[in-house]
């Protein structure tokens, strides 16, 4: 939820054209309301409107902005309704101070009373804008803007970053709590963001940024200062390998349909990403935990539903996938020292998530992590993450990550079976080179076979505010998952659930030519049979993503039945979620959404 960058340079003039250079790169993460301000001749320039970052900063003319530095921010609306007023950057009374931030100030309520009654005008009601008058208050007092900073921490509650600038100087401040912050070194200027996509555009040489941590920036050099202490860190940078070319869309229409192209080649690098003996360590805890949950949100959580099936089967490992907002209030209290979380999460930065690690380190529980952001809060946070290497996944919804998570968890429960010796080491091995060599090419095979289809069905789909997604076994989360990305990008309610259940409540709605679409793995072919039947009999048009099977046959005409190349049954749920991508994506495109930014939705949850 809400990106910032900041930068500083002794090398332009014209810093706007670079804001919105970079900051663009930070569309996923907010486009409710969009805002750049700069300094030039000792006075800060500001511009921000409701909106997405390239309407805005058009009708702005936000590259038109002088000065040599700068802070542009997105947001995704939680406090305060998106409107030009709560938009950030936000003023200090004086306009001597400018600031903005992403994550959430929880105290906000509060402190706008009391910075109010000291005589405070706080213009908005979005709570970034206590940021800039917590330092000012400090500042007024001490002159400092370190030590404004770091008091001026200590009243805020909550998990956030911000970046902070005054109008005399040519730094840029910026401080990390809980939040995701980059900082990069250029030549001649040096900058911050919320991600990494925004700063590769300037410069490759990339420091880390810690909770806790205060960066200053002067166009030259980048300084990391602890908050509580004031005390210098010694940080080296690394260069960044990061394919820039992954945050272009690469002659698609869309983010989306690229990355679900991209699927060919992301679980592939998945492979070479993940490295022993990490990868031993990792089995090894799993296989000698006392309990294993999965812990994630989303996408991700419907991976780890699919991953835990299979655990049951190839490892006869019991793992319990729970949702990260669920977790403490359903294990919370149970979980103790023996016990492994393993937090699955694209980003890394999902607050629901990050909560569960903190609940669980107060008691000795370790913290495996799959995670896709190297840098993110929750590779520090654990004591062991295997990468998913799929690059930088742009569009909101999730596709390349939660197929990567999928192919990485049939691999390590491949490899926990065989490790508790319940899996023939040569099925093992079969497994595992299915995954390695197989994968890739039937993928390829999956999105053409399935690609006219999908277009095709979206006239009839759009038809419906509502349908449902049936799995089965295996394929829980993939119904779990298909149904998320057409609710997330189509606005159409499609329901996911076991297809046990459908009769228990649900099948009342069913009349005639209802659509229903049926995920099926191919073990369950035969046994599904009544499930298709109970909905058939009273008219529903059935769609089925699956294995050809002349059973199946029978209930499906040609054009609904999105076919699954023949392969060992553990890569067909890897494999399923392919078409329900690709569904989505035509629907949502047919029915005009742009599916790379969903209303309402930010790529990077950071509040709870
Ligand atoms: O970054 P994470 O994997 O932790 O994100 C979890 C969810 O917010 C995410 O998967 C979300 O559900 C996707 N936008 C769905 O497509």
């Amino acid at each position: 939820m809400c990106g910032i960058f900041a930068i500083t340079s002794n090398r332009r003039n014209n810093i706007g054209e670079t804001l919105v250079e970079c900051a663009e790169k930070l569309t996923y993460r907010g486009y409710d309301t969009v805002g750049c301000a700069t300094v030039y001749k000792n006075k800060i320039h500001l511009r921000k409107d409701k909106g997405k970052f390239d309407i805005v900063a058009t009708k702005l003319r936000l590259s038109e902005m002088r000065g040599s530095k700068g802070i542009a921010q997105l947001r995704w609306a939680t406090f305060g309704a998106p409107s030009k007023l709560n938009a950030q950057p936000h003023l200090d009374c004086d306009e001597d101070l400018c600031a903005a931030h992403n994550g959430n100030i929880l105290n906000f309520l509060p402190l706008r009373e009391q910075y109010t009654h000291e005589g405070h005008t706080v213009r908005s009601m979005n709570d970034g804008e206590i940021c800039v008058h917590a330092i000012e208050r400090y500042y007024d007092q001490l002159g400092d803007m370190v030590e404004a900073i770091q008091k001026g921490c200590n009243d805020l509650k909550g998990d956030y970053a911000f970046a902070v600038m005054h109008r005399d100087d040519d730094k840029v401040y910026a401080v990390k709590m809980g939040s995701s912050l980059f900082a990069g070194i250029g030549k001649g200027e040096t900058c911050v963001s919320s991600d990494l996509p925004s700063i590769l555009p300037i410069t490759r040489e990339i420091l880390n940024i810690h909770d806790g941590e205060l960066v200053i920036l002067s166009p030259t050099t980048i300084e990391i200062r602890r908050i509580s202490d004031g005390q210098l860190v010694e940080r080296k940078p690394y260069t960044s390998d990061a394919d820039i070319r992954v945050a272009q869309k690469g002659g698609y229409p869309h983010f989306m349909l690229k990355e679900i192209h991209e699927q060919v080649s992301s679980t592939r690098t998945l492979f070479s990403a993940i490295r022993e003996p990490y990868i031993s360590q990792f089995v090894g805890s799993l296989i000698n935990a006392n309990r294993v949950f999965f812990v994630a949100c989303g996408s991700s959580y419907h991976a780890a539903v699919v991953g835990s099936y299979y655990f049951n089967e190839l490892a006869n490992v019991a793992v319990i996938p729970v949702i990260g907002g669920q977790f403490i209030s359903h294990y919370g209290d149970a979980v103790r020292k023996g016990d492994v979380v393993v937090c699955v999460s694209q980003s890394g930065e999902t607050k629901d998530v990050i909560d569960v690690v903190h609940h669980c380190r107060n008691r000795d529980v370790k913290i495996l992590s799959i995670i896709n952001v190297l840098g993110s809060t929750l590779t520090h946070l654990s004591d062991l993450y295997l990468p998913l290497g799929s690059g930088f996944e742009i569009s909101v919804p999730a596709t390349k990550t939660y197929t990567s998570q999928v192919t990485l968890f049939n691999y390590l429960a491949a490899l926990s079976g065989q490790k508790r010796e319940v899996l023939e080491s040569t099925r093992a091995e079969e497994i595992i080179t299915d995954l390695k060599t197989h994968l890739p090419a039937l993928i390829e095979e999956t999105i053409s076979t399935n690609t006219i289809k999908a277009r095709a069905l979206a006239p009839y789909l759009s038809k419906y505010s509502h349908f449902y997604v049936l799995g089965y076994g295996i394929t829980h989360g993939v119904a779990l998952e298909g149904a998320l990305k057409i609710k997330e990008v189509c606005y159409i309610v499609a329901d996911g659930m076991y297809s046990s259940e459908f009769k228990h409540g649900p099948l009342s709605i069913v009349e005639e030519g209802y659509p229903i679409v049926f995920t099926i793995a191919p073990k369950d072919s035969e046994h599904l049979v009544n499930h298709l039947a109970e909905v058939e009999c009273r008219g529903a048009r059935i769609i089925i993503t699956g294995e050809d099977h002349p059973l199946l046959r029978r209930y499906v005409k040609d054009d609904d039945f999105f076919l699954i190349p023949e392969s060992n049954q553990y890569l067909s749920p890897i494999l399923q979620a392919i078409p329900l991508q690709l569904m989505a994506y035509h629907l949502a495109t047919y029915k005009n959404i742009d599916p790379d930014y969903p209303r309402n939705i930010s790529k990077t949850l950071t509040v709870r």
